[in-house]
């Protein structure tokens, strides 16, 4: 069976590339012609490691190719993925499905033989339905079940080990109505059975559902440690070990436990808040999730409000140096990166910023303004009055402390992701401040007066 993947962004081209892996023939549609012309050339329009080589490994077999013509990557395909990108929609949150619906109808106008339409965008509750209903109107030739079925596959690849968790994923969840429609995916999914991947077959909607369960989960758990971090600042405890005693309990888990500056990207933010919406329409509003929302997208503010009481509440004349921009290491996607709402916010305060991201720079110069843009972690040391961790690239772990100490106007660190071990960059004669690494006042105090210096002592932590 050939197949067309529609969308060749971060998840259409793994997904794309990945199947082809498999054995089976991928043709991967976008209509933006400069990037499928980079294809084309061999050339990978994103960050993601390994996928040149995936890439490049399935061209050459034959099994992979980019082309902008859809109605071409439709016509005798079995199966049609949907892996287009679905925004917040401005104003309300919802998500977006302008672009899916439209991909929808152009599909709809170039099936030749009966195909499965698999949505892999992220979409709320109802979206195949309607994808059933555009095909169904845009071809009233065509019956539903018998010439085409629609399925829902969210994927939950992360950016930057995209190909292994495509590779080995912890389970694949299928949506589908019909036994054909199921089969189709069944089959493509096959090559997985080898490492006995768990499928969760459901209905549409339940599919559709999962996608958004799961993400909301887990921006929920890091919005609870990141929360857990503040209180640890108050009382003198270390949010690490507090993740550590908490995470290896096995029904808790020691996963999405890093106290950081809140979540960004692609997924997280678009997606709690479309589930957010999808809820309080249904009438079953999600609190725990409005709340999450509402906790992030404060913290990202407070983030850069650390940074300016940390330098005695004034930026005028300062210079902060920003190592990393990208919302998390190995990619450079800057959709939703907290360093956009952290710098901004430090120019906002006098300062001049400069920035070094490993693969986030040509995406960041879009998005960001009046900076200085830097070749590698000791040149933005120079001159800086601090230095902001804000993205843990493998690069900034291992810093040479006294090497920027010596480039620096001041020696500070305001390590936003606590890659560092307080004690030892103070050795190194470093003025640091992590997240929710409090410690406790050297003596027993009366209780309130134990908490003023806990407070304090958190500022200089
Ligand atoms: N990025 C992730 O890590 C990730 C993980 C899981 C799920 N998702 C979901 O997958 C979907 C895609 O995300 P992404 O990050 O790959 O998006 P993306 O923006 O990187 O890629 C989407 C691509 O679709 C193309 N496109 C739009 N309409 C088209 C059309 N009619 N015909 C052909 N091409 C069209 C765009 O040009 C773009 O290249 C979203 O719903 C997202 O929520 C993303």
């Amino acid at each position: 069976m050939r197949i067309a993947m529609i969308g060749t962004g971060y998840v259409g081209l793994v997904s794309g590339a990945c199947f082809s892996e498999f054995g089976t023939e991928v043709m991967c549609v976008d209509r933006d012609a400069t990037k499928i012309a980079r294809l084309q050339r061999g050339e990978i329009p994103i960050y993601e490691p390994g996928l040149d080589q995936l890439v490049d490994k399935n061209v050459g077999a034959g099994r992979l190719s980019f082309t902008t013509d859809l109605a071409a990557a439709v016509a005798g395909a079995g199966a049609v993925f949907i892996a287009v990108g679905t925004p917040s929609r401005r104003g309300d949150g919802h998500a977006d499905l302008s672009y899916v619906y439209g991909a929808a109808e152009e599909v709809a106008k170039a099936l030749t033989g009966y195909a499965c339409i698999v949505t892999k965008s992220t979409v709320p509750v109802g979206t195949g339905r309607q994808v059933a209903a555009i095909v169904g109107n845009t071809r009233p030739d065509l019956l539903l079940g018998r010439d085409f079925d629609v399925a829902s596959n969210p994927e939950f690849l992360r950016e930057g080990s995209a190909i292994e968790d495509f590779m080995r994923p912890d389970r694949v969840v299928i949506g589908t109505e019909t036994d054909h429609a199921a089969e189709v995916l069944r089959a493509l999914y096959r090559p997985l059975y080898i490492n006995e991947t768990p499928i969760v077959s459901t209905n549409l909607e339940t599919a559709e559902l999962i996608k958004y369960a799961a993400n909301a989960f887990l921006a929920t758990k890091i919005t609870f440690i990141n929360e857990m971090a503040d209180l640890c600042e108050r009382v003198g405890a270390d949010v690490k070990q507090v993740a550590r005693g908490i995470g290896l309990d096995g029904r808790i888990g020691p996963k999405f436990l890093h106290a950081g500056p809140g979540y960004g990207g692609s997924c997280f933010p678009k997606d709690t808040l479309a589930l957010v919406r999808t809820a309080a329409e249904a009438g079953a509003p999600v609190r725990i999730v409005e709340t999450t929302v509402e906790v992030n997208d404060r913290r990202k503010l407070a983030m850069a409000e650390r940074v300016v009481d940390f330098l005695d509440g004034d930026l005028h004349g300062k210079t902060i140096g920003v190592l990393g921009l990208t919302f998390k290491p190995n990619t450079d996607d800057m959709r939703d990166a907290p360093a956009l709402a952290i710098i901004p916010k430090l120019q906002a305060a006098g300062a001049s910023v400069r920035a070094f991201d490993p693969e986030g720079m040509d995406e960041a110069k879009k998005l960001l303004d009046g900076l200085t843009w830097c070749a590698d972690a000791y040149e933005v040391a120079r001159g800086a009055d601090a230095l902001v961790l804000v993205t843990e690239w493998n690069v900034f772990r291992n810093l040479h402390l006294n090497r920027l100490k010596s480039l620096m106007a001041a020696p500070v660190l305001i390590d936003l992701r606590n890659v560092y071990e307080p004690a030892s960059v103070e050795a190194a004669g470093f003025r640091y401040l992590g997240v929710g690494r409090g410690r406790p006042a050297a003596a027993p105090q009366a209780p309130a007066a134990a908490a003023a210096i806990a407070v304090s002592g958190a500022a200089h932590t």
